[in-house]
């Protein structure tokens, strides 16, 4: 029998990728990505409110697990590195300033790091999803509990809905950056929130998957999604609200 043997000049060669985001941070990001758009689709009228409040309170328990996570993480999710990232901001802002206030005397304008504005537009969008996912989740919940007749007039429910159209602002804004920016550096940046690997040689950024754990937050959420279906005498989305919404009919019965 004969074995054959790869020395490493003839070894065919693959492209180096390495580990850039771990299991827990991707399944976060889709389920926080999906349970938004969800929610956003079926924020209107009574049809699917109670699929419209799980997506909400899925979102806010997700938040949880993020910051978490980001606490008590491996550094490469923690928060201190959006932070870190933020800390050039005032920097960076200001190299912009002198350059738009020297523009007149070219040779003299400081150079302005593009590269690092956008990085910068990324992580700031980044910040504000996470950041306004709190207050739209708690006016929401505030909506639903019927908090207005307290408080007086329906400025809650306003404010909700103001939320929910800026955080739609921002993600529109977060996915045109990164079409734009994979499209300007020729490189897919979208990737490795889906493989977890991006290409270039180097040790991995994250040094561990932690499948475990994305696996046990992606069977809580599909738990919770259930129970919540259990609970409701009709579903979370009745079937004949569903059929209804299909055929474009009833729509004057939501409001
Ligand atoms: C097709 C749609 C989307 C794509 C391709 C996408 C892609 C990405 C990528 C590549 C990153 C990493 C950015 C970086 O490290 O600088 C990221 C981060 C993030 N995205 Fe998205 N995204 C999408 C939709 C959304 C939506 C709809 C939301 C929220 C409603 C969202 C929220 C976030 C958050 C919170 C992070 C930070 C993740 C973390 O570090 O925990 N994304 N996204």
């Amino acid at each position: 029998m004969t074995t054959t043997t790869f020395s490493p000049s003839t070894a065919p060669a693959s492209p180096a990728r390495r580990r850039v985001v771990d299991a827990p941070t991707r399944v976060f990001h889709w389920l926080f990505a999906l349970s938004f758009l969800g929610a956003y689709l079926t924020a209107d009228g009574e049809r699917f409110r109670l699929l419209h409040v799980t997506l909400g309170y899925t979102m806010a328990g997700l938040l949880v697990f993020r910051v978490l996570y980001g606490l008590l993480g491996p550094r490469q999710a923690g928060l201190a590195l959006l932070w870190r990232k933020l800390s050039g901001l005032r920097p960076w802002a200001q190299s912009l300033k002198s350059a738009v206030n020297t523009t007149a005397d070219v040779d003299a304008s400081p150079a302005v790091n593009w590269r690092q504005g956008q990085n910068l537009f990324m992580a700031l969008a980044i910040v504000a999803l996470l950041v306004l996912v709190l207050p739209l989740t708690l006016s929401g919940y505030a909506t639903y509990n019927e908090w207005g007749d307290v408080l007086g007039g329906d400025w809650i429910e306003e404010v909700h809905a103001f939320l929910g159209d800026t955080v739609l602002a921002v993600v529109l804004a977060h996915i045109t950056a990164i079409v734009g920016l994979s499209v300007l550096r020729r490189k897919n940046l979208a990737a490795p929130m889906v493989t977890g690997r991006a290409d270039g040689p180097g040790p991995d950024l994250a040094k561990r998957n932690h499948a475990w754990l994305a696996a046990l937050l992606l069977g809580a959420v599909l738990a919770y999604w259930s129970w919540e279906w259990q609970q409701s005498p009709q579903g979370l989305i009745s079937g004949p609200a569903l059929s209804a919404a299909m055929s474009g009919q009833g729509d004057d019965e939501d409001d």
